[in-house]
């Protein structure tokens, strides 16, 4: 595997690839990689001549300054991991090969999709993962992104960014990879108790019984029984809980408002703010 720390070895590499006519499969991540990650890189290869990942924790995605200093790094394991899945390349720069100093990012109009939910409660959130994953489409130059639909609404900002940016670039969505308990695979597990690890499948076991109780109950007593079954453990707290239609990001108050639904939360542990979502 090519382990490339700067935007001139990448450029180097992936023009000698596109140059043969080849296509390159790209799976942008922020390391501390488990099956979820490595799932899309096995999808990237399958359906590329070449797959290559990054490896790069962004800073200005993070609106919580302790979450970025807390986040794990573990890069050798990390390298060792994409070489095993047979990853061709992985690009993985220093903070200053990404940003000039002081530099602000990308001011990069998302319109409602990022008002709502991830972006009510993470404020700047979107705009950093948009301006990090706009350079990185800039260098890498895929020909397909692979993303997790786990981050369901990072999914929707960031195909409307290549659809107005990148639009030769296509963006897969993959299904969310969970542990056999149900708890979707996240680089933040590894921050929860022994005792939160234990109870926390209760997050997904709510996310299917809001699709059951879809049949019996309203919108609101849907909401409302998800988010107490879930406070009802202690520390958990429902930061929010919505139903939204799959492609606006926008709050149904019916049924009937959209047939494509999807319900997604989040929920702060006494250590760690854990995301998901499942399709009504
Ligand atoms: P990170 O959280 O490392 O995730 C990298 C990719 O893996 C994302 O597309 C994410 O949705 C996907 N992923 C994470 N957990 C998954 C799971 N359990 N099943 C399937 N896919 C999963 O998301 C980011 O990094 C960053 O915001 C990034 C896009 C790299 C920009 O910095």
């Amino acid at each position: 595997m090519k382990v490339l720390k700067t935007k001139n070895e990448v450029a180097t590499y992936i023009n000698a690839i596109l140059g043969q006519n080849k296509t390159v499969g790209f799976v942008p991540t922020m390391g501390a990689l488990h099956q979820g990650h490595l799932h899309l890189v096995r999808q990237a290869q399958e359906e590329n001549d070449v797959a290559i990942a990054s490896i790069f924790v962004n800073p200005t995605q993070f609106n919580n300054p302790e979450d970025l200093k807390k986040y794990p790094r573990m890069p050798l394991e990390d390298m060792e991991l994409l070489k095993e899945v047979g990853c061709d390349a992985v690009f993985i720069p220093e903070v200053s090969e990404m940003y000039a100093p002081d530099e602000l990012g990308l001011n990069f109009d998302i319109g409602n999709l990022a008002k709502v939910m991830e972006g009510e409660f993470r404020p700047g959130h979107f705009q950093g993962v948009i301006t990090i994953v706009h350079k990185l489409f800039d260098i890498v130059k895929p020909t397909t992104a692979y993303l997790g639909e786990k981050d369901f609404q990072q999914l929707a900002v960031i195909r409307f960014m290549a659809a107005k940016l990148h639009p030769h670039i296509k963006i897969v969505g993959s299904p969310t990879v969970r542990e056999t308990d149900g708890l979707a695979m996240s680089s933040r597990n590894l921050r929860l108790t022994p005792e939160e690890r234990n109870t926390v499948p209760v997050i997904y076991k709510s996310l299917k019984d809001a699709v059951k109780w879809k049949h019996q109950f309203s919108v609101e007593e849907v909401k409302n029984k998800v988010i107490n079954q879930i406070n009802a453990i202690q520390p958990f707290k429902v930061e929010y809980f919505d139903i939204v239609d799959s492609t606006t990001l926008q709050s149904i108050s019916n049924w009937n408002d959209s047939d494509n639904l999807r319900a997604c939360i989040a929920v702060l542990t006494s250590t760690v703010r854990l995301i998901d979502n499942i399709a009504l």
